[in-house]
């Protein structure tokens, strides 16, 4: 296998009677990068992780997840691949609210057997993580009892739970200050350094660019852009 986890080639999307929205020639990133992706909102970040993650399907071109393309799989391949591959931090953390810290943190496990193996011992590997990330205190309650900041820990915790290759992260900081933004960001480098994950974080504030090793701008990245209504 190659060291390209991620790799994009002459991708174009748009939603059903719309603009054309991605046009990306090509586009790659390396095992264990921490790749900070920024543009505008409205701009097509959060469509752009969802054809990473093989939700959205490409009108044409390719995308291959660890030398995967999702073009060659079936709908329900494509989900059991990205539970197995894909962990993902979503901007408003999307928390099962009757469900405990704890349950929140294994559900990728219930979804993906690769995941669930990976992850060992699953509740000493949720103690441990969960003692990382500074929400020991928090594992038998209700989410919605919750801090912002707190939730955001959780929803990183879920994510990074059984190894996923790569970490997707949409703006999940948006609603923090800049110090619990510098901290979460060192916790979550330190948990993709353990294992050697992949990180590809999305943002239109770019506050954040400096603490990563590589930065990408969407407007330079994407053709589109330009044609889309961004705000
Ligand atoms: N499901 C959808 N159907 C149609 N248009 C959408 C849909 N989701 C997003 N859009 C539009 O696509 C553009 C890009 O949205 P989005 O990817 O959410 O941008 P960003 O995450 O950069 O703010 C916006 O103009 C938005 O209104
Ligand atoms: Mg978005």
């Amino acid at each position: 296998m190659s060291d390209v986890v991620l790799a994009l080639n002459e991708v174009k999307f748009s939603y059903q009677n719309s603009t054309l929205l991605i046009d990306i020639p090509e586009f790659k990133v390396k095992a264990g990068e921490r790749l900070f992706l920024y543009g505008p909102s409205g701009c097509g970040k959060t469509t752009l992780l969802g054809l990473i993650s093989g939700i959205l399907e490409a009108n044409s071109g390719e995308i291959s997840v660890l030398d995967r393309s999702y073009a060659k799989m079936s709908s329900r391949s494509r989900d059991s691949f990205r539970g197995d591959t894909l962990g993902y931090i979503f901007q408003m953390f999307n928390l099962i609210p009757y469900l405990t810290v704890r349950e929140n943190i294994a559900l990728p496990c219930q979804i993906s057997r690769q995941r669930r193996q990976r992850a060992g011992n699953l509740n000493s590997t949720i103690d441990a993580l969960a003692q990382r990330l500074g929400i020991s205190d928090l594992l038998g309650r209700i989410v919605t009892e919750l801090s912002v900041g707190q939730q955001q820990r959780v929803a990183a915790a879920r994510a990074l739970i059984g190894d996923p290759a790569i970490i997707i992260a949409d703006e999940p900081t948006s609603a923090l200050d800049w110090d619990h933004r510098e901290t979460f960001l060192k916790l979550l480098f330190e948990e993709l350094d353990r294992y050697g994950g992949t990180l590809i974080f999305v943002s239109h504030d770019q506050s954040l660019k400096a603490m990563f090793p590589k930065v990408i701008s969407l407007v330079e990245l994407n053709n589109a852009v330009g044609e889309a209504s961004c705000t």
